[in-house]
């Protein structure tokens, strides 16, 4: 029986944080046990947003390639590639770009989101408005079945939807595969002051962090406003550190902490101390792997660029297909001489 396939991405824009670890990384590493999966390094998305600033582009590649396997990614069962040394996406984007709609991205609604969010750039650019265009190019060149999303990415994926229906419609030949969204149950981890975490908020706990870093995060977890002296009582649903306990501590030690918190018999100081020691007890794996592949970039750059290999005779071959429904066949003129 052949195996469904996922393909999914992450913007290599720096370093990974605990929710991209919890929300995207550590399901992947579950999905390749099950599916055909396809991964990404998201250059080119990346470059959307930071077309100024492209900044250590090698450093940054690596990085991303050393978290992914420091979390269990496993070349073996997963083909992990890199976006921009297939050049078929590129090209891909460009004939999707023909035949989307403009009002279909502008209500996207990230791309106002993000519009309204990121201040100190201009992102008034076709790129950036174009990127859900890019990334239904990366999705159906392999023919992907399912992409593992949350769900503000949901409308991207609707998107990548209508954008195959109308290839199919006007070129009038099934090419490519409809991809589903699947959502899955990730736990909901919000960044030190409450908001998102997210690089931007500078709210982040970062899986480079030391363990000296993480303690000194988690002392600034913003805690229940009203317990201002250790001998008020709090309440656990107002308070930001207890968001991360539910992640991170087990059912029993919250049942204790959260009695505790309502009776004031806890202070928060202590109350964190426990929450860091869990923290980092879940990401010791994670921390151990970083150390290991820190010191092998090469062997990281060589697993990338066989996955790269791989992934490219999926992507010409689809692309084969789209230029042939497309009835866009200089190249072969060209090669007829
Ligand atoms: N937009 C995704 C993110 O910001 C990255 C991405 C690019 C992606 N192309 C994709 C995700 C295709 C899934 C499928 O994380
Ligand atoms: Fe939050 Fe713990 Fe302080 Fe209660 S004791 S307010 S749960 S940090």
């Amino acid at each position: 029986m052949t195996r469904k396939r996922i393909l999914s991405g992450m913007q290599t824009t720096g370093r990974l944080h605990l929710g991209n670890w919890l929300g995207a990384l550590k399901n992947w590493v579950t999905l390749q046990n099950d599916y055909d999966c396809y991964f990404f390094a998201a250059d080119w998305h990346a470059l959307s947003s930071n077309y100024e600033t492209v900044g250590d582009l090698k450093g940054n590649l690596v990085d991303l390639g050393v978290n992914w396997l420091a979390a269990g990614l496993d070349p073996e069962k997963a083909t992990l590639f890199v976006q921009s040394l297939i050049r078929e996406h590129a090209v891909l984007h460009l004939y999707f770009s023909m035949i989307t709609p403009l009002p279909w991205l502008e209500r996207v609604p990230s791309y106002k989101e993000k519009m309204e969010n990121i201040e100190n750039r201009d992102l008034h650019t076709y790129g950036f408005l174009g990127y859900p265009v890019l990334q239904a190019a990366d999705i159906v060149l392999y023919q992907a079945d399912f992409v593992p999303v949350g769900i503000d990415q949901l409308p991207h994926l609707e998107l990548t939807r209508e954008i195959v229906r109308r290839f199919h419609d006007i070129y009038r030949t099934p090419v490519f595969t409809e991809p589903q969204g699947k959502l899955s149950a990730v736990p909901k981890l919000p960044g030190i002051d409450g908001r998102k975490m997210s690089k931007s908020y500078n709210n982040a706990i970062y899986l480079s962090d030391t363990a000296d870093e993480v303690a000194t995060k988690v002392k600034d977890i913003v805690t229940d406003a009203k317990r201002v002296r250790k001998t008020d009582p709090g309440e656990p649903n107002d308070c930001v550190a207890w968001k991360f306990h539910e992640v991170f501590s087990t059912a029993d030690e919250n049942a204790v902490t959260a009695q505790e918190c309502r009776t004031a018999a806890r202070g928060c100081v202590a109350c964190k101390k426990q929450l860091s020691a869990n923290i980092l007890t879940s990401m010791g794996p994670l921390i151990e792997g970083r150390a290991y592949w820190e010191q092998r970039p090469n062997e990281v750059i060589d697993i990338l660029m066989a996955g790269t290999d791989r992934a490219r005779t999926v992507a010409a071959a689809t692309l084969e297909k789209a230029e042939a429904a497309l009835h866009f066949d200089v190249a072969s003129l060209v090669k007829r001489g």
